[in-house]
């Protein structure tokens, strides 16, 4: 078993009893997991104790474990469901491409299709790379921005996730020291200056004392989509600053990317990014990602720009780059984006969700907010005891360790009560919302919000 979470696999809780009785099936397929993965999981998100449900199948904003039971979904695919599970015109998408093959080595129809889907949303996307994923989507954007201007330094954000490759391994979780994690090299660590987020006379300080950053990266509405929010001004100060010290500016829309506009943020917010990183959305609930943006950056990839220009082409190979199947996905997903107002119909549910979760707080008079932007919520439980209201909380005038702080003890113990009471969110008690989620999804959330509390009060977890 799992217990490096909060240990509750040695409990006399009742909710991890209940939940042990409804999830037989879950149970044994962790034991069996024990011997095949790192602490039995296949993502560190899935990191649940005493052990993670295990999906059968899922459909629309539901999904069912191996038990048999019903969970409105919160994790949405880790981001990527916008549409919600399965959704009819994806399917019939992935299936017609399937049957006439998964892999042809060779360029197709469908990467044109998809390039001009993303195009359609995208102003800023003058060129763009197809990979398989968010993670080798920044790690280009980076190479791109190192080998455009010649410069070496990155500029980041405390608490910003852009993959797990070496380049990004600190600072997002851990290590805002600026010391490199385990594995990575001191000497890439070192080329990440980290700066709090939102904190612009800091970005300026460090682009005027470090003439070798070659970019900024960022998630535009914060990090973990806003759980650290950011607001639109800051992003276009950073604009202003990268452009006057001579660094490239890389949106990550990873997360934000067909979800906070159909466009990403960066259209939301009239903001024009020299690089962007993208996935999850992108490819419509199908592993892939891309990097888009300026041509004469991008053409650092072409061989016909690079030989004329004299210079070394950045090479980009990559077995699943463009992968037909993965394009079909996203070309369903992103024409329904377009031409539907599937984006703000998950924003408005997800405004209700946190209205509705935040009543229920309310009600048990406790100081903690559900707050959140576009089709997100996270849940702030107040480790300062501030004196605020549900519904009154301002996450912008809060720091980010204050946010992100949240006692893993009950984090677990609540995540396991809303799955015993049917619902499934991120591990952080936050989540995102489809376009398939309802207003009786809401309902019956809010109903399991306040089960679940109920039950977290009878255990004495929650503050008086
Ligand atoms: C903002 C952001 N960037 C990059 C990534 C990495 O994407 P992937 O998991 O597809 O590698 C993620 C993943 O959650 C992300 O949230």
């Amino acid at each position: 078993m799992s217990t490096t979470v909060s240990d509750d696999s040695r409990t006399n809780s009742r909710i991890v009893t209940a939940y042990r009785q409804r999830t037989p099936g879950s149970a044994e397929m962790s034991r069996q997991a024990q011997d095949l993965f790192p602490s039995g999981i296949t993502h560190d998100a899935r990191n649940v104790d005493p052990y993670g449900i295990y999906v059968a199948r899922a459909a629309g904003p539901h999904k069912w474990d191996v038990d048999g039971n019903k969970y409105i979904d919160y994790f949405g695919g880790h981001g990527a469901l916008i549409l919600g599970h399965n959704h009819p015109k994806v399917v019939a998408a992935i299936t017609e491409a399937m049957q006439e093959g998964s892999q042809f080595g060779a360029s197709h129809p469908r990467e044109i299709g998809w390039a001009n889907a993303v195009k359609r949303l995208v102003p800023s996307a003058e060129r763009l790379r197809f990979t398989s994923s968010g993670t080798e989507a920044t790690l280009m954007a980076v190479r791109l921005a190192r080998a455009f201007t010649g410069k070496e330094t990155l500029l980041r954000f405390k608490g910003h996730f852009h993959g797990w490759h070496d380049q990004m391994a600190n600072g997002y979780s851990n290590h805002y020291d600026g010391t490199p994690t385990p594995g990575v090299l001191p000497s890439v660590a070192q080329k990440s200056v980290l700066v709090n987020p939102g904190d612009i006379a800091a970005v300026e300080a460090a682009l005027k004392n470090n003439p070798d950053i070659c970019a900024a990266i960022l998630e535009p509405t914060g990090s973990s989509f806003g759980q650290v929010p950011l607001k639109a001004e800051f992003v276009q100060e950073l604009r202003r600053l990268t452009t006057k010290y001579g660094a490239l500016l890389i949106m990550d829309e990873v997360v934000t990317g067909f979800r906070a506009a159909p466009g990403g943020a960066q259209v939301a917010w009239g903001i024009t990014p020299d690089l962007s990183s993208w996935a999850k959305i992108l490819a419509g609930g199908m592993p892939g990602g891309c990097v888009t943006g300026r041509k004469d950056i991008l053409d650092l990839l072409d061989f016909t720009a690079s030989a004329k220009a004299g210079r070394e082409k950045i090479g980009h190979p990559g077995t699943f780059n463009a992968n037909p199947v993965s394009a079909a996905a996203g070309i369903a997903c992103l024409t329904i984006l377009a031409e539907t107002d599937a984006v703000q119909k998950a924003s408005d549910t997800a405004a209700s969700l946190r209205q509705g979760l935040n009543d229920v707080l309310a009600e048990y008079g406790l100081k903690w907010s559900v707050y959140g932007t576009y089709s997100g919520f996270h849940l702030f439980v107040n480790p300062k005891n501030r004196d605020i209201t549900p519904h009154g909380f301002d996450s912008y005038a809060v720091e980010m360790e204050e946010l992100k702080s949240q006692p893993q003890k009950l984090n677990n113990r609540m995540r396991i009560a809303l799955l015993v009471n049917g619902v499934d969110t991120n591990p952080r008690i936050g989540g995102l919302l489809s376009a398939s989620h309802t207003a009786q999804d809401v309902a019956e959330t809010v109903a399991a919000w306040r089960e679940a509390l109920k039950m977290l009060k009878a255990e004495g977890e929650l503050p008086n």
